[in-house]
């Protein structure tokens, strides 16, 4: 059975001194919580301090992006290799927000994607439609496009270290939350062209999660269905009280 992930995504916020209380409250409030792994993706610039707060605990780091040469010439960049070097062992990729606001390309986005696994990071790969899509009958084909563009050259023991994350772009950040049998259908399709794909053993063994307005009253609901592995938070993972209140919810999961 796949062990459920929660995984924070803090985007732009928690960047300074903010990110230490923050992690600080959550590794004290997942203490003795040992049936979900727990992940936080702060800024680039608050990593190493947060790395120095959770280090001695079970809660992981992760980054939200990273380029894909390892050096050189590239003003601004982050390496993966600079990733490890603060200890994280995640990396997001691909999500809408990179897509919208920085052109990301499916071509890109594999790029990065492979860069990143090739020095033993894992990295959470976001797809998802949006509302126009959906509502024109698009969604299946714009996620399969996605995975196509991103995951179509990649070695095939890379995917042991590759979870994927469902965001519909409507549902992030609107409140509006994707109603958990239509979000589960999209997990089964993603794990039937992981399964085309990459063979049976590792469409059962890789993890999906869903993202978009999760909640602490949503949670349970989502995480019962059969092909929900876990979630990637974005808002209510600024709040530690938020953030643990959807972590309690999942370790209380009844399907195993
Ligand atoms: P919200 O939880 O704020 O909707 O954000 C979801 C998200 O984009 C996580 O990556």
């Amino acid at each position: 059975m796949r062990k459920p992930l929660i995984a924070g995504n803090w985007k732009l916020n928690k960047g300074g001194k903010d990110a230490v209380q923050l992690s600080r409250n959550i590794k004290e409030g997942v203490r003795d919580i040992n049936n979900v792994d727990v992940l936080i993706c702060p800024p680039f610039t608050a990593l190493m301090r947060v790395y120095e707060t959770i280090k001695d605990s079970s809660v992981k780091l992760g980054a939200q992006n990273c380029f894909y040469e390892m050096e050189g010439a590239y003003t601004g960049e982050i390496s993966p290799l600079f990733l490890i070097d603060v200890g994280c062992e995640y990396v997001i990729m691909g999500h809408s927000e990179r897509r919208q606001y920085f052109a990301e390309t499916e071509d890109i986005i594999g790029m990065k994607l492979k860069s990143a696994v090739s020095v033993g990071l894992n990295a959470i790969l976001c797809a998802g439609e949006k509302l126009e899509e959906r509502e024109n009958g698009k969604a299946f084909d714009v996620v399969k496009r996605q995975l196509e563009g991103s995951l179509s050259d990649i070695p095939e023991d890379y995917i042991q270290k590759i979870t994927i994350a469902y965001e519909p772009v409507w549902a992030i950040g609107t409140g509006r939350t994707c109603e958990p049998d239509v979000a589960n259908k999209m997990h089964r399709f993603i794990r039937n062209w992981i399964g085309e794909k990459f063979g049976n053993k590792s469409a059962e063994k890789i993890r999906i999660l869903y993202g978009g307005s999760i909640k602490p009253h949503n949670i349970s609901s989502l995480i019962e269905k059969e092909d929900i592995d876990g979630g990637l938070v974005g808002g209510a993972s600024i709040k530690a009280n938020s953030f643990l209140e959807i972590i309690i919810a999942a370790s209380k999961r009844t399907r195993y």
